[in-house]
């Protein structure tokens, strides 16, 4: 099955205005991640950076941002963002771009998108190997509590225009998969009784996530040589049993 083939048509909307403003993101990024601990900062590679709607922002305050994504659709919609040679197409798992950024950041889950725990050791390699020493690496998950929750109770609806969106969270064999149902308006049709009949086509998509213990991630940052400056949780600071969603921000040793 697809994943993110239609939905990215309704993506950013569903995420950035109705579940998570840009603006409070941005602000989060910018002044509690970067100007905290890397007031300096010139250059910005964004890994799965997606439609590029961050990396926009990020370049209005005057950060040069190179951006890579695995998937070409995603990368065409950010050329409208943004401009195509600073874009890459690459698995953020394995990729070499020849050259340092000062930082390397992978936001809103995407490092999530990485459904084995070999594919998570891999990136930070790769983050390691486009980072000079003392610069940041940040990311943030969704927590293994955030996705039992979603997982446990979980269908939002969302309108737009005549289509219907339904996003269903499902757990199979360790995997967490949003299922993504789009419920898209056909031209109307007409009954035999000349009565007119909304007329909708079901197209389903599937995005495949997974995440691991703080712990683990932690103690895998410090053997790949990265020092953690700070786990916090984005909406309440402090990192609790509860928390639904962890940055991590960390330099290079
Ligand atoms: C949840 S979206 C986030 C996009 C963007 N970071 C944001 O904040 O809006 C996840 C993105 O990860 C990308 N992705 C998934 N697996 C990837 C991989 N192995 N390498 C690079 N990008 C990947 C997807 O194509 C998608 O654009």
């Amino acid at each position: 099955m697809k994943t993110y083939d239609i939905f990215l048509e309704y993506y950013d909307k569903i995420v950035r205005s109705i579940n998570n403003p840009l603006e409070d993101e941005v602000e989060f990024l910018i002044e509690d991640c970067i100007v905290e601990y890397k007031p300096e900062t010139k250059t910005i590679l964004e890994t799965a950076c997606g439609t590029w709607e961050v990396a926009r922002e990020l370049i209005k305050k005057k950060y040069k941002v190179t951006g890579l994504d695995v998937s070409e659709k995603m990368l065409k919609k950010a050329e409208y963002n943004l401009n195509k040679k600073d874009l890459v197409l690459a698995d953020m798992t394995d990729f070499n771009l020849d050259k340092t950024f000062d930082v390397v950041l992978c936001n809103y889950n995407s490092i999530c998108h990485l459904l084995k725990w070999e594919e998570w050791q891999n990136f930070f390699k790769m983050s390691l190997k486009h980072l000079e020493k003392d610069w940041l690496l940040i990311f943030d998950i969704n927590t293994l509590y955030e996705f039992d929750s979603i997982t446990s109770d979980f269908a939002q609806f969302y309108n737009f225009w005549n289509d219907t969106v339904c996003l269903e969270m499902h757990k199979k064999d360790w995997i967490y998969e949003w299922l993504v149902k789009i419920f898209k308006k056909s031209p109307n049709l007409t009954s035999s009784e000349g009565e007119e009949e909304k007329s909708y086509e079901l197209i389903e998509e599937v995005v495949r996530e997974n995440s691991f213990p703080i712990n683990k991630i932690r103690k895998e940052l410090k053997e790949q040589w990265f020092k953690t400056l700070e786990i916090v949780d984005y909406h309440y600071g402090e990192v609790t049993a509860q928390s639904e969603r962890v940055y991590f921000i960390c330099t290079k040793k």
